[in-house]
């Protein structure tokens, strides 16, 4: 199969790609107009025979997902997850700005697949343009009798979607948090079970997916659930968007198949590092993902593979550090986030996050003392698996997989009493820093 199928990102570029216009002279709404002449169930099977798997974070498999909602509850409501806050990734933003009706045409699939007249796309508070792009493609779609009283201008099912920007919490992207955050509360995340799909927005069953996930919909409905599944492997359909982030050549979005191998996107698609130096480390999906050393990063990037290399490919946000970064300087930054965005609720976290960040700087900064690199590998699995939501093993994560693979690093520093890496306060060059924390940042 070619590398180079494109689903997600072959309007992109395209002069006006995100008006209506343009969609629809690139055969936009065909997919919708398909699916109506479906029954809603067949729309269900296709997408379970895609292998069609999130593209939030934890891959789990979009279709089943849909079956988990009760047959006899109404309504159910659709939450589309637009708040990417996970450092390192950068990806549905840019479906939302070039191709919003690609999105708005798989949440009509989706709603009529499974029977849901309301939907809600919750857009992370610093994508005002974003928000902006997608609130006009709605009103147009509105105009067309696309979405509104009647889909799509003749069935007999009406369907509204509204946009509710977020106000810059990164925990209100995980999915309860984010249902009491439209529900106009603090964004504390519920316990599980029971799982949205079952008790959910208002208490009513929900479905909650991720901006890319849904955007993969009207592909499937066109060419049919197997060509998905055909593009990838094993449990893993299609391709999917990586953002590749710092010491590299050509930074950006690649959209791929599932299952693309890691250490060519880097070398062969990025070029490499910018500076020409050996990679040192890989982060492979977003800053919660466990780290990679260099020498391990000839590995498939297909959710069940790159597991069982000990990690995950997460919401696709690669991050590249050659060896001048300083692994304990990046792993500072990565806590400071993880304190900071803690929403408080579990005492494991509210409490375990910032004493990791100041241990962190502690022996960053040359503070350190023996034995401080097993204290914070001790803090860190006091917090994983001790919270209700999984902030407190995003947290963990790159503690855990930093400090077991660098940990001669962490030594240096406590040994030498200073960043080994020299260099201010970072202990590490301005380019490096720039590129690795620029990538965080986005
Ligand atoms: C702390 C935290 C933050 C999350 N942030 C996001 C996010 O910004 N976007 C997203 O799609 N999923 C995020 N997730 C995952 C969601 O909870 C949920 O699994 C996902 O939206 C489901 O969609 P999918 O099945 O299409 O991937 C986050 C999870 C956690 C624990």
């Amino acid at each position: 199969m070619s590398d180079d199928v494109k689903i997600l990102t072959a309007r992109w570029g395209k002069k006006d790609s995100h008006t209506l216009a343009s969609y629809r002279a690139d055969g936009g709404y065909a997919a919708l107009e398909k699916a109506l002449s479906m029954a809603p169930a067949a729309i269900v099977d296709e997408v379970k025979a895609s292998n069609l798997r999130g593209r939030g974070g934890a891959g789990f498999a979009t279709g089943m997902k849909w079956t988990f909602l009760p047959k006899d509850v109404r309504p159910r409501y659709l939450c589309v997850n637009a708040d990417e806050s996970e450092p390192g990734t950068f990806k549905d933003r840019y479906i939302i700005e070039n191709d919003p009706h690609m999105l708005i045409e798989g949440i009509a699939i989706t709603c009529f697949a499974l029977d849901i007249h309301l939907a809600y796309v919750y857009i992370r508070g610093e994508f005002p343009r974003q928000a902006a792009v997608l609130e006009a493609a709605l009103a147009e779609a509105r105009a067309a009798g696309i979405i509104g009283k009647r889909l799509y201008g003749k069935a007999d099912f009406d369907l509204e979607v509204h946009v509710h920007r977020g106000a810059g919490a990164y925990i209100c992207g995980e999915e309860s948090a984010l249902m009491e955050s439209l529900e106009g509360k603090k964004g504390y995340p519920r316990l599980k079970p029971p799982f949205p799909a079952v008790v959910g927005l208002w208490g009513k069953p929900t479905i909650i997916n991720n901006v890319e996930t849904l955007a993969n919909v009207p592909w499937i409905v066109k060419n049919g659930g197997a060509a998905f599944a055909a593009l990838g492997t094993g449990k893993s359909g299609g391709t999917r968007l990586f953002g590749v982030s710092g010491n590299v050549k050509r930074p950006g979005i690649y959209e791929k198949p599932v299952h693309y191998n890691l250490k060519r996107l880097i070398l062969e698609d990025c070029g490499g590092t910018a500076s020409g130096r050996p990679i040192q480390a890989v982060i492979p999906g977003g800053s919660s993902s466990p780290v990679l050393r260099g020498d391990e990063i000839d590995v498939s990037l297909e959710f069940d593979a790159i597991k069982a290399a000990g990690t995950m490919s997460g919401s696709g946000g690669v991050i590249v550090m050659d060896d001048s970064v300083c692994m304990v300087r990046v792993l500072s930054r990565v806590a400071k986030f993880y304190a900071e965005e803690s929403c408080g609720q579990c005492t494991p976290c509210r409490e375990g996050t910032p004493w990791m960040e100041a241990l962190c700087e502690k022996i960053e900064s040359g503070h350190g003392v023996p034995g401080d690199a097993d204290k914070l590998l001790d803090m860190a699995n006091h917090i994983g698996g001790f919270t209700i939501c999984a902030l407190g093993d995003a947290a963990s994560m790159p503690v855990q997989s930093f400090v077991k693979k660098f940990k001669a690093d962490f030594e240096r520093h406590i040994a030498e009493h200073r960043c080994p890496h020299g260099d201010a306060a970072w202990g590490v060059s301005q380019d490096s820093r720039d590129a690795v924390i620029g990538g965080m940042r986005s």
